[in-house]
């Protein structure tokens, strides 16, 4: 066994607590499906933390223990719940009217989740347009309602007796919004959360509150939130993990696993067509056209970055791709969606693959909100400050260094996390190379 860990990781005693803005139907159907997971009533699917093995060394050596047992992370029965949203639903009320989970399985978690209710918002109706709740705080500047997350967050440190916080954004997708001049510097952030400035997101002054706690911070939507010189300056300074944007469920997930082997196997694409109904209350958020451009600039990113049409002109150049969603009420959280895609092979000769992929969002999401909390707890246990590019396995825009450019292949983004969990480890990287089978 390798003698020592490159990073010294700090053992997962005590409780740790996850504070979520967003109590809807991603944030719901994660507490829920932890606490029946607790209780025998369901497994983890599609969740890493609590399911994958880690190869170790040779593939004779026979080493492949799960991940939860090469690196100490939190117990699913030390985990702990609050959040905000502007309802005040509690989590059993919201996931009722999510209508995710059986009514059946619900009632068997009543209790845990009529307990969580949602604390006072910070919301802003110019940031999220298509829905509006009583749940808010009202008083003073920014500055005053980060002070105000700030003291909640304290509260909640105390009342739930946890050792450890993680925050993670599980509200609603925000209006697009570039960096401005406010989100330069920490101290230009700090004087615009004090004069109001309409740039500063709510997201963002969660983010502000949970970075000046010393509590790490995940970005589920693709908001810009933490992805600004000065929030990441004071996750950097602070010593506090943070990753996002986005989560990376449905067609994007899939347009990752397949992206990768078209390319792989030199075919060409001329186009992609994506479409989506859903019917669910982060559809009729994104029916604003401020919001749905949010998520468009994540959804389109991918392909470019995957396929590097400038390496490759004959083969992507002329790729058209499009996204588009649609508000559907009768589908609910059923996502459904359609991806027609236009390759070209030998001589160019065309081809059409058809994607319909019958999903269900928040059940996708839900194992990824769990590996991400356990994660980001890790890190912060072992010192990692800053972006957690590692991460970049859940996410459709992976947040990255200044200057590089994301990585959004889900198998290198697989390799990239085993690796850094090696690596904290002190265990050797896997490369794949594999010639000393053969000396
Ligand atoms: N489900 C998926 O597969 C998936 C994938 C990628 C991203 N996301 C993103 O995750 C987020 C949550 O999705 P969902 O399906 O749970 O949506 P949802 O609408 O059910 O839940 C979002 C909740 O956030 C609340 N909210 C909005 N602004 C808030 C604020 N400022 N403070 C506190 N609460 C606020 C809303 O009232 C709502 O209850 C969305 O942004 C969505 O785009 C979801």
């Amino acid at each position: 066994m390798p003698a020592k860990d490159n990073v010294q990781i700090a053992p997962a005693e005590g409780k740790l607590g996850i504070l979520i803005p967003g109590i809807g139907a991603v944030s719901t159907t994660f507490i829920a499906g932890v606490e029946a997971i607790k209780r025998g009533l369901g497994l983890p699917v599609g969740s890493l933390t609590q399911l994958a093995t880690i190869r170790l060394g040779k593939r004779t050596d026979a080493r492949s223990p799960m991940i939860k047992d090469f690196v100490p992370l939190a117990g699913l029965d030390d985990l702990v719940f609050g959040g905000w949203d502007i309802y005040e639903d509690t989590a059993y009320e919201s996931a009722v009217n999510a209508r995710v989970l059986e009514p059946s399985l619900l009632s068997q978690l009543q209790e845990p989740l009529s307990a969580i209710r949602p604390m006072k918002a910070v919301f802003d109706p110019e940031y999220i347009r298509r829905i509006n709740g009583p749940n808010v705080k009202t008083k003073g500047t920014k500055m005053d309602k980060a002070q105000a997350l700030i003291d909640d967050i304290e509260q909640f440190r105390e009342s739930s007796g946890a050792s450890r916080l993680v925050m993670i954004w599980c509200g609603s997708t925000e209006v697009f919004h570039r960096p401005a001049a406010v989100h330069q510097t920490l101290a230009t952030f700090e004087a615009g959360l004090c004069k109001n400035d309409p740039e500063i997101a709510p997201s963002q002054i969660y983010a502000y509150a949970a970075l000046k706690s010393g509590v790490p911070f995940a970005n589920g939507a693709p908001n810009l939130t933490t992805d600004t010189p000065a929030l990441l300056d004071l996750a950097k300074d602070r010593n506090i993990p943070i990753c996002g944007k986005d989560f990376k469920t449905g067609q994007t997930f899939m347009k990752t696993l397949l992206a990768p082997g078209f390319k792989a196997r030199m075919l060409g694409i001329n186009g992609w067509f994506s479409t989506n109904i859903l019917g669910n209350r982060d559809g009729e958020v994104l029916e604003d056209p401020g919001s749905f451009k949010t998520k468009e600039e994540t959804k389109l990113s991918v392909l470019d970055q995957i396929l590097q049409p400038k390496l490759y002109p004959d083969l992507y150049a002329n790729l058209y791709h499009a996204v588009r969603i649609n508000y559907y009420p009768p589908r609910g959280d059923s996502k459904e969606g359609w991806d027609n895609i236009d390759i070209f092979g030998w001589l160019g000769y065309p081809m059409q693959i058809k994607i319909d992929f019958l999903c269900r969002d928040s059940i996708l999401a839900a194992p990824l909100v769990l590996d991400l909390v356990l994660f980001l707890d890790l890190a912060q246990r072992s010192g990692m400050r800053g972006i957690q590019e590692w991460l970049s396995f859940y996410f459709k825009a992976p947040m990255t260094a200044p200057g590089l450019y994301p990585e959004h292949d889900v198998f290198i983004q697989l390799m990239k996390l085993k690796n850094t969990l090696r690596w904290m480890r002190n265990e050797e990287l896997i490369t794949h190379l594999g010639l000393e089978y053969y000396d």
